[in-house]
């Protein structure tokens, strides 16, 4: 198996060309492109779209344009949630990906129609893609619920809820759990559905899923207090400022950094259970992935 860094090199244009391709043919408003490809071309660490190809190499299968555009849809839905997280109404932020934020550069309104875009063509692009009809509308389903009432928007909403008071440590995993983890965890069960995998290896996938989202965010919730604006290319100490419930502001830096490790050693275990599970798994792409999380 190929190192990480060469694995992202070599996929990276790809996910860049289907995200382009498809905003710029299938958008009919010329400001409203200009604004979903600005949050876009902003750039970011393409970690989700990463992990989908990932996990399809991990199986030892050469991915397809079609796990381009899953790769693609699911970071289009990223984006639009960030686009949507930096509004005045939410986290109020002025800097994202080393850029001034949409709303900062288009306005409000636009900013907001541009999020919609983005997740509106993030369905229309898999609708549309090369995938036999079973699978697409298993995806579409699972798409649907990571990103939308049960997932994402549901952990947004918890999130904002856990300003107004302290959350306990097991409501805030939930918020966690939702609104970071469940793209997260789309991310490995696409993945593994897309590499054909039987039931049991998919569900194997969504556990370490699970741990890798919750690290993702305690470790994003570490440096919102702990780095610089140079550094992650958005405002810190925001968490604080908006008076969040974190991990940090719940069980102190060097708890949540406890906990992190806690949940990158129980990612770790999965994987192994996966390959004991599985002999066509090699772990070591997924493996790389989860050590980037350590701090
Ligand atoms: C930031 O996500 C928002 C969270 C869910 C923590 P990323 O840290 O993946 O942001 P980009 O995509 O690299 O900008
Ligand atoms: C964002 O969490 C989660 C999303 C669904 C976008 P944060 O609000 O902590 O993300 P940042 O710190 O602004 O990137
Ligand atoms: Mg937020
Ligand atoms: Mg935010
Ligand atoms: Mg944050």
């Amino acid at each position: 198996m190929e190192a990480f860094s060469d694995f992202r090199k070599q996929s990276l244009p790809l996910i860049e060309k289907e995200m382009e391709n498809f905003i710029n043919e299938y958008t009919a408003n010329d400001q409203l492109k200009e604004a979903m490809l600005y949050s876009i071309h902003a750039g970011g660490k393409r970690f989700r779209p990463l992990l989908v190809l990932a996990t399809i190499r991990s199986f030892n299968k050469k991915a397809q344009t079609h796990d381009y555009q899953v790769a693609a849809a699911l970071e289009m839905i990223h984006t639009y949630s960030l686009i949507h997280d930096d509004l005045p109404a939410m986290d109020d932020d002025d800097l994202r990906r080393g850029k001034p934020t949409n709303h900062k550069v288009f306005g409000e309104a636009q900013a907001i129609l541009a999020g919609d875009g983005l997740l509106t063509a993030a369905f229309q692009l898999v609708a549309l893609s090369q995938i036999e009809s079973n699978q697409k509308i298993l995806l579409i389903q699972i798409l649907s619920k990571a990103a939308g009432t049960q997932g994402m928007v549901a952990g947004q909403a918890g999130d904002l809820q856990g300003e107004k008071r302290s959350l306990s440590l097991s409501e805030l995993a939930n918020v966690h759990e939702k609104k970071t983890g469940a793209l997260i965890e789309f991310a490995l069960l696409a993945g593994g559905i897309l590499a054909e995998q039987p039931e049991e290896i998919v569900d194997l996938l969504g556990i370490f899923a699970q741990h890798l989202g919750l690290a993702f965010q305690i470790k994003d919730d570490l440096l919102d207090a702990t780095s610089t604006e140079e550094e992650l290319g958005k405002q810190v100490g925001r968490d604080e400022a908006l008076n969040k419930s974190t991990y940090p502001n719940l069980l102190g830096l060097e708890g949540a950094k406890e906990a992190l490790n806690e949940q990158l050693t129980k990612g770790s275990n999965t994987l192994k259970a996966i390959k004991e599970t599985s002999s066509e798994f090699h772990s070591e792409l997924l493996q790389e992935l989860l050590e980037q999380l350590q701090l």
